[in-house]
């Protein structure tokens, strides 16, 4: 039998994606482990959504450690020891360094609530609607040492109506990130090999 893949999430805040990929592993739709969750703010809502779903986590606050080297090779002890295989960024407010990149190179992806490359970066939801454009969307992407420019994956374009409001136009992405992630991760970890840097739509 075709063992699953074993993933760690990594996430900051309210882990909404979080959710939707646990979620998406109870419901079968997902064929993985979930085996960690690395979380750099210990009051995240994310880390009890993790303790509600019995899922391991690697809390720690960056500041107590010397460098993003130190804590990175914690992190590989921790995700080394949970015999993760692939990492899965939602809602991770960090740059990855290169102590992580190299470890797991071509094995890490993120979701950005953009049509990457317009709106990279922090806001990108607010970036839009100040831009005035008539469409945005999500993003799922490799990860390599920029900030959101890695290999694109997969996108989805979301409408952006004459009255949107900030509050509307997050509730619309949050919703279709909660369908793209789980479905792009599906592809990639039961497709054998990972489709590194190819595109494909996933509706
Ligand atoms: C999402 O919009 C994701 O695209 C971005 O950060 C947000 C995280 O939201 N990278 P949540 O914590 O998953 O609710």
């Amino acid at each position: 039998m075709k063992k699953n893949k074993k993933l760690a999430v990594f996430a900051s805040g309210n882990g909404s994606n979080f959710q939707a990929i646990v979620d998406a592993v109870y419901s079968g739709e997902l064929d993985a482990e979930l085996s960690l969750l690395v979380c750099d703010k210990p009051g995240a809502y994310a880390i009890e959504r993790a303790n509600n779903a019995g899922i391991p986590r690697f809390v720690f606050e960056a500041k107590a450690y010397a460098s993003k080297e130190a804590f990175e090779k914690e992190m590989i002890a921790h995700l080394k020891s949970a015999d993760v295989d692939f990492i899965v960024l939602a809602g991770y407010m960090r740059l990855i360094g290169s102590t992580l990149l190299n470890e797991y190179e071509g094995r890490i992806v993120n979701i950005h609530p953009s049509l990457l490359p317009a709106f990279p970066g922090k806001d990108a939801i607010g970036q839009a609607l100040t831009a005035g454009v008539s469409e945005t969307g999500v993003t799922v992407h490799f990860v390599d040492e920029g900030m959101d420019t890695g290999p694109i994956i997969a996108q989805k374009r979301v409408d952006i109506e004459e009255n949107e409001t900030l509050e509307s136009l997050q509730a619309k992405i949050h919703a279709v990130e909660h369908r793209l992630y789980p479905a792009v991760l599906q592809k990639l970890l039961t497709q054998g090999e990972m489709t590194y840097g190819k595109k494909e739509s996933v509706n």
